[in-house]
């Protein structure tokens, strides 16, 4: 399908400035952004987000340099906490870009902050969106996300997913099921967080609330991702909330029908490129540039600001009691960068008195991180990909130097699986009553794996990360023939069935 079927004029607004975009922000938007700022992994360039004063002419997503960007701020608490005497001053702000590595003395009032938010009521009254950003779990920690004013804010709300014990001793009477996944890991003390639980069904709607939130405070009319499904699917929600045109890139024929579903439900122009992500991907980039359409993916910083709350949310969950490790599926390390930030930022703030090790999974038939960990991180590897688990179907991943940096900070671990020991992971975690889509598995295969030979210990705490829903994917992994038993509708007939 050519690009312009979806209404875009290709080259009007290439070096044009952006038709998609405000060109004057109020000036509450200009206050926020202005003291955040974005510093290149690669060369450490450092840039405002508000290049050109108030005239928002095209965002930044890469430094000259070609890095990819992570987001820079000072964290505040609000203001009507500064005004309580008991706190102290130098206890309000920590500074992370003066390089500042004492830590503060601020932890125990961030935890009671984030606390008290969680315990609001989980209904909001209707009309009062300051109870729904506190419910949501993402914006609950909106200090150290994304510290716009609220009315910009586009949220569900996300968050507050299941984080289940399934470990062969934290599993009580009720959930004698789900040890039956503690056993086939190996794990006394083990928790799965299912990010299958948000609004369109996977871990994605964290980062695109922040994303949509920052195209809504720019004035940005279209938005776009190049996806393997879930983004697509998380980016047309948010957009069609936001009453913005929602722009997808999928690799054609190699998107789960859930997924594909969702974008065309939700309203976004869904663009089927022949090609895989890493195309798909190329072409977005380029797209968005040429047409000043803010570009959504996980090289947008501010997505991984927002996927940053799936690590404050488990360690909240854990009463701030770290675990010793934390293992998810990898494909185009977005999420491996976002996780791996929120601990160090929740360890320098003293939220946490250690960083967990990472444990990032991949395929073996995608698996350029896992080459470039083999290599000591000397070379950035990129394959072909070709797994089962299409969600994680990435040769070539964005994000990669932001991952090898948390792999590297946490003492972490790189692990490959192959599709037989996905689809084996996965069916246990299907029988115990969870559930999850294929790429998901990868969490369960890897713990496995890591446990088998003796990296992962037996007592460690470990949770693991179920990126999306079991309803995903309806194909690969279930066992098809169970629904093809159609028998009369007379007691006979399904007696002989259950007597089979
Ligand atoms: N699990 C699922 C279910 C995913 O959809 C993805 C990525 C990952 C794991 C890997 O996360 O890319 O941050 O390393 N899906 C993207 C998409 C690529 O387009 O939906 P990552």
């Amino acid at each position: 399908m050519a690009i312009n079927s979806v209404g875009l004029q290709l080259g009007q607004g290439a070096g044009g400035g952006n038709k998609h975009l405000k060109s004057n922000l109020p000036s509450d938007a200009m206050d926020a952004l202005s003291s955040i700022s974005l510093r290149c992994i690669e060369c450490s360039s450092l840039y405002p987000v508000l290049e050109g004063g108030q005239s928002v002419s095209s965002p930044r997503y890469r430094c000259t340099c070609g890095g990819v960007l992570d987001v820079e701020m000072k964290f505040h608490f609000p203001k009507t906490w500064q005004s309580q005497p008991a706190r102290k001053e130098s206890d309000m702000f920590f500074d992370f870009a003066a390089g500042n590595d004492e830590a503060p003395t601020a932890g125990a009032l961030w935890r009671q902050l984030f606390d008290e938010r969680a315990s609001s009521p989980p209904i909001w009254p209707m009309g009062t969106d300051k109870y729904l950003l506190d419910c949501s779990g993402v914006w609950r920690y909106r200090e150290l996300i994304l510290p716009v004013p609220e009315q910009y804010m586009v949220s569900r709300p996300e968050g507050n997913t299941g984080l289940y014990p399934v470990g062969i001793e934290n599993c009580s009477g009720g959930r004698i099921g789900h040890r039956q996944i503690g056993i086939y890991a190996g794990l006394e003390r083990f928790f799965l967080k299912h990010e299958g639980e948000n609004p369109t069904g996977s871990f994605k709607d964290r980062g695109m609330t922040v994303g949509v939130t920052m195209a809504h405070l720019l004035g940005a009319k279209a938005v776009a991702c190049a996806s393997t499904g879930n983004t697509s699917a998380s980016l047309a929600s948010y957009a069609a909330q936001a009453g913005m045109q929602g722009i997808v890139f999928l690799p054609a024929g190699n998107v789960a029908g859930g997924k594909l579903a969702q974008s065309l439900a939700y309203g976004a122009d869904t663009i089927q490129i022949r090609g895989d992500f890493d195309d798909a991907m190329k072409l977005v980039e380029q797209v968005c540039d040429e047409e000043g359409i803010y570009l959504l993916n996980s090289l947008n910083p501010f997505r991984i600001e927002g996927q940053k709350a799936i690590g404050f949310e488990i360690l909240q969950q854990l009463d701030w009691q770290a675990p010793d490790w934390l293992v998810l599926p990898a494909g185009n390390l977005g999420n491996t960068s976002a996780i791996g930030k929120a601990f160090r930022q929740a360890y320098q703030l003293s939220l946490i008195s250690h960083m967990p090790r990472i444990a990032a999974i991949q395929a073996t038939g995608a698996n350029p991180f896992y080459q470039s960990f083999k290599k000591n991180f000397s070379e950035k590897v990129s394959v072909r990909a070709n797994t089962i688990a299409t969600a994680i179907n990435i040769g070539n991943p964005v994000s990669f130097a932001r991952a090898k940096q948390v792999i590297e900070e946490s003492e972490g671990i790189v692990e490959e699986v192959t599709d037989e020991e996905i689809l084996a992971a996965k069916a246990v975690i299907d029988r115990a009553g969870i559930g999850c889509e294929p790429a998901s598995a990868t969490t369960l295969a890897g713990v496995r794996k890591l446990v088998a030979c003796g990296v992962m210990k037996r007592d460690e705490r470990v949770v693991g990360v179920l990126t999306g829903n079991l309803l995903k994917d309806s194909k690969v992994g279930i066992p098809q023939q169970a629904s093809g038993i159609v028998v009369e509708a007379t007691l006979e007939a399904v007696r002989r069935v259950l007597a089979q």
